[in-house]
């Protein structure tokens, strides 16, 4: 009886004080609460709460239910990030904002992002940036899911800067959609890329395995004594020296003379095949499997600017 009592009178305390159940900092964001992981720089008066309330749209963020609800009935977004929407597919769709023209709303979302990342430092100076921001939409509007952040010039190829998947919804797929996507501008804009280093833990293991997963099915798809890292690379938009790393790691690559020779076991090959009929099997109702066709982008450096 006195842990019950304890427990209900921690949660009440907890709530009275606008935390989760466990005592933990947490946002609420559309239907969500969502327990934060890290600290991110919001102005101190609203760093010290315990809870904060943003707007799933815009991403403004206060201080109470009453505000959150005062500002839904004139918020200016139309239910959906301030941008182009580049690609549709279901209820999926990836909105191309730019941090010159909608600056509020990239450091809200970069701030938000600070939350659930140790070490990233992007936050106000979102001008050299675009966002690339993937959201489910019903018929309430497009809501948020994750994004990736894309340095406008980067000198040293980097082609995701910052990548989320809101926790709600991780370990769906959407971290793989996205770094997919990722790459596939990356290909349309006739070049290869990587995400900027370092990477976090959950970074690593993603990036990690959609390597894996990417290569292989390139090989998979290829007669292996004929191709070459730069050939996986130009199909994938995979930089050669991740390439390499990735082959290496998988004991693809053996010397030979002083030369690199791929050594690929068949076997890898078709676990791999197995592995993908069962990844689309899971995927196709979800719309998850990029699908290049629905894509409208024209690579940033061939646009027309009128001013
Ligand atoms: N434990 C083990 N494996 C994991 C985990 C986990 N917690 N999370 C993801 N993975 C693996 C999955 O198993 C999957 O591999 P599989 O396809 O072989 O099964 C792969 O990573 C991708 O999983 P998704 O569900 O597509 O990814 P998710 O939507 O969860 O997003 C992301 C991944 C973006 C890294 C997410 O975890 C996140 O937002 N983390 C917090 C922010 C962060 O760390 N971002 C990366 C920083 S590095 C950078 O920005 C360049
Ligand atoms: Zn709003």
């Amino acid at each position: 009886m006195f842990q019950a009592a304890r427990t209900t009178a921690t949660q009440q305390i907890a709530l009275e004080r606008n935390l989760d159940h466990h005592g933990h900092r947490c946002i609420e964001i559309g239907q969500f609460q969502i327990r934060t992981w890290y600290s991110a720089p919001y102005p101190e008066e609203y760093a010290i709460l315990p809870k904060l309330y943003l707007c799933e749209f815009c991403l403004k963020y206060m201080k109470s239910v009453e505000a959150l609800e005062r500002h839904q009935t004139k918020c200016d977004m139309d239910g959906h990030p301030p941008g182009t929407e580049i690609y549709r597919c279901g209820r999926l769709r990836v909105w191309e904002v730019d941090g010159n023209t909608a600056k509020i709303y990239c450091q809200n979302l970069c701030l938000l992002a600070k939350l659930f990342l140790d070490h990233k430092t992007l936050y106000y100076d979102v001008e050299p940036f675009r966002f690339y921001v993937l959201t489910l939409h019903d018929v309430h509007g497009s809501h948020l899911v994750g994004y990736f952040s894309k340095e406008k010039d980067s000198v040293l190829n980097y082609n995701v800067s910052c990548i989320l998947t809101l926790p709600h919804m991780q370990r769906k797929g959407y971290g793989r959609f996205l770094i997919d996507f990722s790459y596939l501008l990356t290909r349309v804009e006739k070049k290869t890329g990587s995400p900027e280093k370092p990477l976090s833990v959950l970074g690593e293991l993603s990036y990690q395995s959609y390597w894996r997963y990417r290569i292989l099915d390139v090989l998979s798809e290829s007669d292996v004594n004929e191709i070459s890292a730069d050939d996986i690379s130009l199909k994938t938009g995979i930089t050669q020296i991740d390439v390499i790393n990735i082959l290496k790691e998988m004991n693809m690559v053996q010397e030979h003379d002083q030369r690199h020779v791929l050594v690929v076991d068949p076997k890898i090959l078709r676990l791999h095949v197995e592995k993908k009929k069962k990844f689309f099997g899971k995927q196709q109702h979800t719309h998850l499997i990029l699908d290049e066709a629905n894509l409208k982008f024209i690579p940033p450096a061939q646009r027309i600017d009128w001013h």
